[in-house]
């Protein structure tokens, strides 16, 4: 149905401020699976690393232990061999319009600083590579130059991270948000003060499972508009919180669904607004 298609395009033709939340969908396209997509999801591809559970790849516990298949998974997914979307150019085109108040990401690729975003239009929730720290030993707190782990990473074997580790004095890791790990500062202070801005959110490639992420869709205003891009239907449930979710069926909702590749929409809108010429330009 064009509803959707057609309200984000009122609202961003009259200059809607914008607030977007990621997650792995948005880089399948670049190559990147996303991570419970049946079948290519990576929790369906970790058989290699016979892990208790596929979660596990992110479990502090398991890491201090089994450092291996998360090292294995750095060196596959260092940021630089993937280029970005059309939907991470989309965002950056929002952007350079002063339509976009921040996007929320939950992935760890960097592809909106790769699509031209700065660095502070963009909350990496659940961290990325920009920096590295020991996580456990006598050394846990201590900055690791990221470069440095990122040369043991893309190193094959183990001689090259157990050596970084011993030069640190302990199990080195990116600053990636592992389960049961606090959320950077930024997430929190950013939700707080982005969300009230904003007249549409977009929500796109993510299945809304993870909190507290998942739970910024209650911070939108009660007037904004919120779409979902998406593959799937989700974010219908009440997302604890004491919120509620979307809302899609209701007369005259404001929480619209499209279903689909979101590289397809952007593609859609972007040709709606007339904005195919600076969108192939950024
Ligand atoms: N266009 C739109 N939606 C897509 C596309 C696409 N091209 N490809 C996949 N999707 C949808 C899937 O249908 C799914 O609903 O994107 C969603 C991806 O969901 P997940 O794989 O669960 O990824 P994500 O929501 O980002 O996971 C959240 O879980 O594992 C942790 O910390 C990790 O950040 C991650 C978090």
């Amino acid at each position: 149905d064009a509803e959707p298609l057609e309200r984000a395009a009122a609202l961003l033709s009259s200059g809607a401020k914008v607030v977007v939340m990621t997650g792995a969908g948005v880089s399948v396209s670049a190559g990147i699976p996303d991570f419970r997509t049946p079948g290519s999801g990576l929790y369906d591809n970790l058989q290699e690393y016979n892990l208790p559970y596929a979660e596990a790849i992110f479990d502090l516990d398991f890491f201090q232990n089994t450092p291996q298949p998360f090292y294995r998974l750095c060196k596959e997914l260092w940021p630089g061999n993937y280029s970005a979307t059309p939907t991470h150019r989309f965002i950056k085109l929002l952007h350079d319009k002063g339509q976009l108040v921040r996007c929320f990401t939950q992935n760890i690729d960097s592809l909106e600083t790769a699509a031209g975003l700065p660095k502070e239009a963009v909350v990496a929730a659940h961290g990325n590579f920009d920096g590295a720290h020991v996580a456990f030993g006598k050394g846990a707190g201590t900055e690791v130059p990221v470069d440095e782990l990122k040369e043991a990473m893309l190193f094959d074997g183990e001689e090259k991270w157990r050596a970084l580790n011993a030069k640190y004095g302990g199990l080195v890791k990116p600053d990636i948000v592992f389960f049961g790990e606090q959320l950077p500062a930024r997430f929190f202070e950013c939700a707080m003060a982005d969300f009230p801005k904003a007249d549409l959110l977009i929500v796109m490639g993510t299945s809304l499972v993870v909190q507290p992420f998942a739970g910024l869709v209650n911070n939108a205003p009660p007037a904004a508009t919120r779409l979902l891009v998406n593959r799937e239907r989700v974010g219908e449930d009440s997302f604890g919180f004491g919120g509620r979710g979307f809302d899609f069926d209701a007369e005259g909702s404001r929480d619209l669904f499209h279903q689909g590749d979101c590289d397809g929409f952007v593609a859609d809108l972007v040709e709606r607004l007339g904005w195919r010429a600076e969108f192939e330009r950024i």
